[in-house]
């Protein structure tokens, strides 16, 4: 990312320059919502991201510009020892960084930082998880005087979205932008945080992103669900004493259970369970070059999401009917939902046809034009 116009501007406010650090958005091949019910997801970091400068100043107080805001809503400042949230959104990611990281002993001091990105507004590439942690990675390479590990800061960016966002979210989108590497995708069992890393070049594939352009924004609407998966859970743990979360669960275990739920409940959690196998599915697909079987579970994912978790809306759900209609292997909305991109695998013979085919009867239905952008995989965090 192109970072002179980021140092002109915090020595123009601050009078001096400090260091750079950059942190991914994300992608996800598939696994959602099921990092909240401890099970497997495949996200990867991609080129898009948030690149902030900081330095230490010495003072009590952090200083910070958010470079991309409109000017009355750019600036914050909040004293190291206060307890109350800042009043801008945006900036109760970074008071929630250094609450969550005082907690665990780092003393952090005052700061001054100017941070700018290209991440699309509520596209569900989680720009919040790339905010939290380029402000963790770098404050932990300025402060700490025993270094926080990269599994600990993902917990901290989750936390700051839990106890200062009031978003209930899992741990995915912090952890694929911290651990992010290029060209792969990242098999994380949010059980235990084992990863793997799979080489993700889908030889004759393009992997593009759909923007409907309709913002999504996540809150009551992702905790319920997350509170539906936990009533389930409670119902079948009484039969089954092993079961604590929808990861351990089966679907013969939801149908014991069935006649206590309430409906709405027992489909989100029958999408979850599902999901959780189609996400083994599709590694053992990667492993063998199966992309027939990888883009009929990304279908599979779209259409429980939209029918069971109902987190879709009608752009993307049109834009998934679209890509099937026209061949596209695999198509599904990705992230929390509620908007933002569908996730789609392109055979490259069909891919600017497609693409064409989409963004003109996608602007004659809605009014809007959609945004296209291709996946670069990249590395995850780290100081410039
Ligand atoms: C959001 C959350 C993640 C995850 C996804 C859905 O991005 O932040 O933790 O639950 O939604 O898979």
């Amino acid at each position: 990312m192109e970072t002179s116009n980021l140092n002109i501007f915090f020595a123009e406010k601050f009078g001096c320059s400090g260091s750079l650090y950059f942190a991914p958005a994300r992608i996800n091949l598939i696994g959602e919502h099921t990092d909240y019910n401890n099970g497997f997801v495949m996200p990867g970091a991609v080129d898009k991201g948030i690149t902030a400068e900081i330095c230490a100043n010495g003072l009590d107080i952090v200083r910070v510009y958010a470079m991309d805001m409109p000017a009355e809503q750019q600036y914050i400042e909040f004293a190291i020892n206060q307890e109350s949230k800042p009043n801008q959104h945006w900036a109760c990611y970074i008071f929630g960084v250094c609450r969550e990281m005082m907690k665990r002993g780092v003393e952090i001091k005052g700061f001054d930082a100017v941070f700018t990105g290209n991440i699309p507004a509520g596209s569900g590439m989680s720009s919040s998880a790339a905010l939290e942690n380029v402000f963790s990675v770098a404050l932990n390479d300025i402060f700490a005087d025993n270094k926080i590990d990269r599994f600990e800061l993902a917990k901290i960016g989750q936390a700051t979205e839990h106890n200062y966002c009031g978003v209930k979210c899992g741990i995915m989108d912090q952890f694929a932008s911290l651990f992010g590497k290029k060209d792969c995708l990242i098999r994380l069992d949010c059980k235990t945080l084992e990863y793997e890393y799979f080489p993700f070049k889908p030889e004759g594939y393009r992997l593009t992103l759909i923007n409907s352009c309709v913002k999504h924004s996540l809150g009551t609407e992702y905790n319920e669900r997350r509170e539906s998966c936990e009533r389930v859970v409670e119902h079948i743990s009484r039969n089954h004493s092993g079961v604590d979360s929808l990861r351990e669960a089966t679907i013969d275990m939801l149908l014991e259970v069935k006649a206590e739920l309430d409906e709405t409940d027992f489909s989100r959690a029958k999408y979850v369970i599902e999901e959780t196998e189609r996400v083994l599915t599709v590694c053992n697909s990667l492993k063998e070059g199966d992309y027939d079987t990888v883009g009929r579970m990304m279908f599979g994912t779209h259409w429980g999401l939209s029918k069971e978790y109902t987190v879709s809306c009608d752009e993307l759900d049109f834009l998934a009917s679209l890509a099937e209609e026209y061949g596209v292997k695999g198509s599904r909305v990705m992230g929390g939902g509620f908007g933002g991109c569908t996730i789609n695998l392109i055979p490259e013979s069909i891919h600017d046809a497609f693409v064409e085919k989409a963004v003109t009867l996608f602007s004659e239905k809605f009014g809007h034009k959609p945004e296209v952008y291709e996946i670069v995989i990249g590395e995850g965090a780290r100081k410039l």
